[in-house]
């Protein structure tokens, strides 16, 4: 006597389904979600890799992606006239630790302390996690070699 009452409620579940499906194939199947899956960010240091580093010495110098903290900071972040030397163990935002460095990349500095200039988030651009932890990691590494 209650089998009949599992019809509609089937059927409204494949009207409520078919919209989903037409219209525009979406990149569904295998296709990774929208928001990135990115793996935890782990700013342990010692996992540090030198391929991380090696990535984030091309971002730092504009040879990947279209930021170039090479432009403000020099060569190496030695610079040292329109934003800090990055290189030495004085730090102005932060405690010069991985996670700090990536969190001053990652908002920018709105209210420098030193320099007359900004520094706009990602250094001007939009850059992954995977990216930003990557640059960080050089960076960290210019002081903790
Ligand atoms: C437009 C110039 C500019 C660009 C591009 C830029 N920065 Fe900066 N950066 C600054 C300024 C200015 C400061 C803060 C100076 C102050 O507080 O007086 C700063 C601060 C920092 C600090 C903190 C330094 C400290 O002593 O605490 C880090 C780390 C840093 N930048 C990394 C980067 C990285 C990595 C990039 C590239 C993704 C980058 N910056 C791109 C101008 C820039």
């Amino acid at each position: 006597m209650t089998h009949p009452r599992l019809f509609p409620s089937l059927s409204l579940l494949a009207l409520l389904a078919f919209p989903a499906c037409g219209g525009e194939k979406a990149p569904e199947a295998g296709a990774p979600s929208a928001a990135p899956q990115v793996a935890a960010i782990s700013f342990d240091p010692a996992k540090i890799t030198p391929a991380q580093v090696a990535l984030g010495d091309s971002i730092f110098h504009g040879k990947i992606g279209a930021s170039s903290c090479q432009a403000c900071h020099g060569e190496g972040g030695r610079q040292g006239t329109v934003a800090p030397i990055l290189s030495d163990k004085e730090w102005l935002h932060g405690d010069g630790s991985l996670e700090s460095i990536y969190n001053t990349i990652k908002s920018g500095v709105m209210a420098p302390k030193q320099f007359s200039s900004v520094m706009p988030p990602y250094g001007g651009v939009t850059m992954t996690p995977e990216r930003t932890l990557a640059v960080a990691a050089y960076v960290y590494k210019l002081s903790n070699p």
